[in-house]
C-alpha cells in the first residue's frame, strides 16, 4: 500500500522542470540589491490546472508569461483570488516560511467564497515548499529583506456566460522585497475616506479577492492627492467603524485609565479580512502582558481619544507591511494626530517581536515556523 493511501491524505508531486538559463549570480545580486516591493521576481514559478472536475500535475518550470484565450472568464467576471506570504532568511542560512497552512485556509476559504474550487492544502503547501527550495537564493540577506510569496487562482475558461467557471489556472510566483512603503518604518499618514467603501456586508470582504483591491484604488488615489500612504475604510452601512486599510488591519493602544492600557482591533464582521499578522500580534500581544480587545472602534472615538490624550498609538499590520505606525489622519473634515505622531513604544516592540520569530533570533514558542 502506498503512502498515500496509508494515511488517506492526496499527495501533489510538482513535476520539476526548472528555468534552464536562470539569471547568472551576479545579476541577481545587482537585482537584489534595492529590490523594492514586488518589481523583481525569481526564476521560476508553479503552475496547477483544474479541469474535468479535478486538479492536473503541478509543474514547476521558468517564470514567463502564462497564455489566455481573450474570453477567460477572470477577465470579464473577476473570478481571481490571491494570497501573499513571506519567506525569511535563518540565522543558520536556511528560509523559513510563517504560518503558511494560515494563508492555505484562507485561500480556500477565499476560493468558496468566488464560487472557485478549493486547491488542496497539501497542494498549496507543496507548491510554495517547492518555489522555495527551488529560488532559495533569491531571499535576501539584508536586514528585513525576505521573499514573498504570491500563490494565485483564476479562471481561464473561454465562456462569457455567467457562472463559476469549469477550468482554472492556479500558480505561484516569487519577489525579493525590501520595505512595502518607501520610507521604511516611519509613521504614515491615512486618509478617512467618508464616500467610498472598499466591502459591505454578505459581500467579499473577508475574501482576499483582486476585485477588492481594484474597488479601493480610487480611494487610494485620493489619499496620494491628500498627501496619505493608504486609506482607512469605515463600514459599509454606518460609515462609522473602523474596519481595515486597503491593505492592513489595524490596531489602536488605548489609555484606558484605572483599567490599564489595552490594544484594541475592530472585529471580524465579515467585511474585513481575517490577517494572518492580526492573529499573530493578538497572541503576541497577550505574551507580552498587554490587555488585548477585539472591539468596534467608531471615528469619533478615534478623533475624540487622539484629542483627549487617551489614544497612544496606532498601527497597521500584514504580512507585505510587517507594523507600520500610524501618525496622523486626514479627511474631508481636516486632520488630527496621534499622540506626537511618532512610532510609539508599543509598535516597535511589537513589530521587534514579531520580526525576531520570523527571521528566527527568538524562541518560536508558537510554533509558527515552518523551514523550507
Ligand atoms: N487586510 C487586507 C485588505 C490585506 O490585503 C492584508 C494583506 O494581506 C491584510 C489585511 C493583512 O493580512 P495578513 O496579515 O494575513 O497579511
Ligand atoms: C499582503 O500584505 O500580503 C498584502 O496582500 C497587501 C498588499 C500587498 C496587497
Amino acid at each position: 500500500m502506498s503512502t498515500e493511501l496509508a494515511t488517506g491524505a492526496p499527495t501533489f508531486p510538482i513535476a520539476l522542470r526548472p528555468n534552464a538559463t536562470p539569471v547568472s549570480d551576479d545579476e541577481r545580486a545587482e537585482l537584489l540589491t534595492n529590490p523594492g516591493f514586488g518589481r523583481v521576481f525569481t526564476d521560476n514559478m508553479v503552475v496547477a490546472q483544474f479541469a474535468n472536475g479535478g486538479w492536473g500535475d503541478a509543474e514547476l518550470r521558468a517564470y514567463g508569461p502564462v497564455p489566455l484565450d481573450p474570453a477567460a472568464a477572470a477577465m470579464h467576471y473577476a473570478q481571481e483570488i490571491f494570497e501573499g506570504l513571506k519567506a525569511y532568511r535563518q540565522p543558520d542560512g536556511g528560509t523559513a516560511l510563517f504560518r503558511p497552512e494560515r494563508n492555505a485556509a484562507r485561500f480556500r476559504h477565499s476560493a468558496r467564497r468566488l464560487s472557485m474550487p478549493e486547491v488542496p492544502d497539501e497542494l498549496f503547501l507543496e507548491s510554495i515548499r517547492a518555489l522555495v527550495e527551488q529560488d532559495r537564493a533569491w531571499v535576501p540577506e539584508f536586514a528585513e529583506g525576505s521573499l514573498y510569496i504570491r500563490p494565485f487562482m483564476f479562471a481561464n475558461e473561454p465562456f462569457l456566460g455567467v457562472r463559476p467557471a469549469l477550468s482554472y489556472i492556479y500558480a505561484v510566483i516569487a519577489s525579493p522585497v525590501g520595505a512595502y512603503f518607501p520610507r521604511g518604518v516611519k509613521p504614515v499618514n491615512l486618509w478617512l475616506s467618508t464616500d467610498r467603501v472598499r466591502a459591505v456586508p454578505g459581500g467579499t470582504g473577508d475574501a482576499k479577492c483582486g476585485g477588492n483591491y481594484a474597488a479601493s484604488l480610487l480611494a487610494q488615489s485620493e489619499a496620494a492627492e491628500a498627501g496619505c500612504e493608504q486609506v482607512v475604510f469605515l463600514d459599509a452601512v454606518e460609515r462609522r467603524w473602523v474596519e481595515e486599510l486597503g491593505g492592513m488591519n489595524i490596531f489602536f493602544l488605548f489609555d484606558d485609565g484605572a483599567a490599564g492600557r489595552r490594544l484594541v482591533t475592530p472585529p471580524l464582521t465579515g467585511s474585513l479580512l481575517a490577517g494572518i499578522t492580526r492573529d499573530s500580534l493578538l497572541t503576541l500581544s497577550a505574551d507580552h502582558g498587554h490587555l488585548v480587545e477585539e472591539r468596534p472602534v467608531s471615528i469619533e472615538e478615534w478623533r475624540s481619544r487622539a484629542a483627549d490624550g487617551s489614544l497612544l498609538e496606532v498601527f497597521a499590520c500584514g504580512t507585505a507591511a510587517v507594523i507600520t505606525p500610524i501618525g496622523r489622519v486626514r479627511g474631508k473634515d481636516g486632520e488630527f494626530v496621534i499622540a506626537d505622531g511618532e512610532a510609539g513604544p508599543v509598535t516597535t516592540e511589537l513589530r521587534q517581536s514579531l520580526l525576531d520569530i520570523q527571521y528566527g533570533k527568538a524562541p518560536d514558542k508558537h510554533n509558527w515556523m515552518r523551514a523550507v
